[in-house]
C-alpha cells in the first residue's frame, strides 16, 4: 500500500514476491478506502483476513504502527518520515559486500539533512550493528535528540560510535562509505528548495569531499532518487533556481565516478527484502 510514491521499494516487494511464488496486490494513494472512508484500524482487520502479509509506506509512523496492531499479520515499514527499515538491511548487506568487512568495523559518514528518515535510521541501525557512523550536516537540521539517546543506549551494549557534527571535514575522514539523500523529501512543500539548499550546498557530496575521505577507496551511497543532473523536472527547476549546475546533493561527477555503488545499493533492496520475506513468512 503506498500513499507515497515508489520505484525501488514497490519493485523490490513486487519482484521479491513474485520470485518466490506469491502474488501482490498494489494498492496506489487513492486506491483503497483507507484513511478516506474508513480507518485504518477497520482496513487493517479486513486486509488481514485476506493477505499473509502487508507492505505500507506513507507519511505518518502512527498509521503503519496501527496497521500493524490491527492486521494480525506481519507489516512492512516501505518508508514513513521518521524510519526506512527495509532501506537499512541493502544498506548494510551494500557496505559489507563493498569492504568485506563485518558491521561492527564499518566505518562511515551521513551528510545533508538528519532530521529525516534517512538518517534517523542510519542512526540507530549502526547503533544496533557496532558501526561508527559519523553524521554531518547545519545545526538546524540535526537529528531529533530522542533518536540520538535511543542509539547512543543501543551503542553502550554494541560498541558502536555516533558522532553529530555541523563539521563535514572532519566527519567524513577516514570512512570507507560517504551516504546522502535528498535535500527536501517527499510531501515537504516545493518553497522549501531554495533555502534548504543555501542551508546545505556546503555538504554537498563533491570530488574534493570524497578526497577529504583521505581513503581513495571510499565509495558514495545513496537511497535514490537522487538530484545531480537536469534530466528531472524537479532537479531541473531546483538547479535552475539555485543556480547549483553541478548537481544538488550530489554532483553529477561523483555520482558517475567508480566511487559511487548506488546500483548496486539499489538491486540489494530486492534480495534484503526477500530475506524479510522468507524471515516473516517461511
Ligand atoms: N530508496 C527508495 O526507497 O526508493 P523508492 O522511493 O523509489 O522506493
Ligand atoms: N528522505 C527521502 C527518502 C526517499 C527514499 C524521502 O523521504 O523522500
Amino acid at each position: 500500500m503506498f500513499e507515497k510514491t515508489s520505484t525501488r521499494t514497490r519493485a523490490a516487494f513486487e519482484v521479491a514476491a513474485f520470485d518466490q511464488g506469491a502474488h501482490v496486490t498494489y494498492f496506489d494513494p487513492s486506491g483503497s478506502q483507507m484513511g478516506h472512508k474508513e480507518s485504518i484500524a477497520d482496513t487493517a482487520r479486513v486486509l488481514g483476513r485476506m493477505y499473509d502479509a502487508l507492505e505500507y509506506r506513507g507519511k505518518n509512523q502512527s498509521d503503519i504502527e496501527d496497521l500493524a496492531l490491527y492486521a494480525g499479520v506481519p507489516v512492512y515499514n516501505g518508508l514513513t518520515d521518521e524510519w526506512h527499515p527495509t532501506q537499512m538491511l541493502a544498506d548494510f548487506l551494500t557496505m559489507h559486500e563493498a569492504s568485506g568487512k563485518p558491521y561492527n568495523a564499518l566505518s562511515y559518514a551521513f551528510v545533508g539533512d538528519l532530521r529525516f528518515n534517512m538518517a534517523r535510521s542510519h542512526i540507530v541501525m549502526a547503533a544496533l550493528m557496532g558501526s561508527d557512523i559519523r553524521l554531518a550536516g547545519p545545526g538546524h537540521l540535526a537529528p531529533p535528540a530522542e533518536v540520538v539517546a535511543v542509539a547512543e543506549e543501543i551503542a553502550t551494549k554494541t560498541g558502536a560510535t555516533i558522532t553529530v557534527t555541523e563539521d563535514v571535514e572532519a566527519a567524513v575522514n577516514g570512512v570507507d562509505f560517504v551516504h546522502t539523500d535528498v535535500w527536501v523529501s517527499m510531501g515537504e512543500p516545493k518553497d522549501v528548495w531554495v533555502p534548504r539548499v543555501e542551508e546545505l550546498k556546503e555538504y554537498q557530496i563533491s570530488a574534493d569531499l570524497m578526497n577529504a575521505t583521505g581513503n581513495p577507496a571510499a565509495k558514495f551511497m545513496h537511497c535514490l532518487p537522487g538530484f545531480h543532473d537536469t534530466n528531472t523536472v524537479v532537479g531541473k527547476d531546483i538547479m535552475e533556481h539555485t543556480n547549483m549546475p553541478d548537481g544538488l546533493e550530489v554532483t553529477h561527477e561523483v555520482f558517475e565516478s567508480d566511487a559511487s555503488i548506488v546500483f548496486d545499493q539499489a538491486e540489494n533492496r530486492l534480495h534484503t527484502i526477500k530475506a524479510v520475506m522468507v524471515a516473516t513468512l517461511a
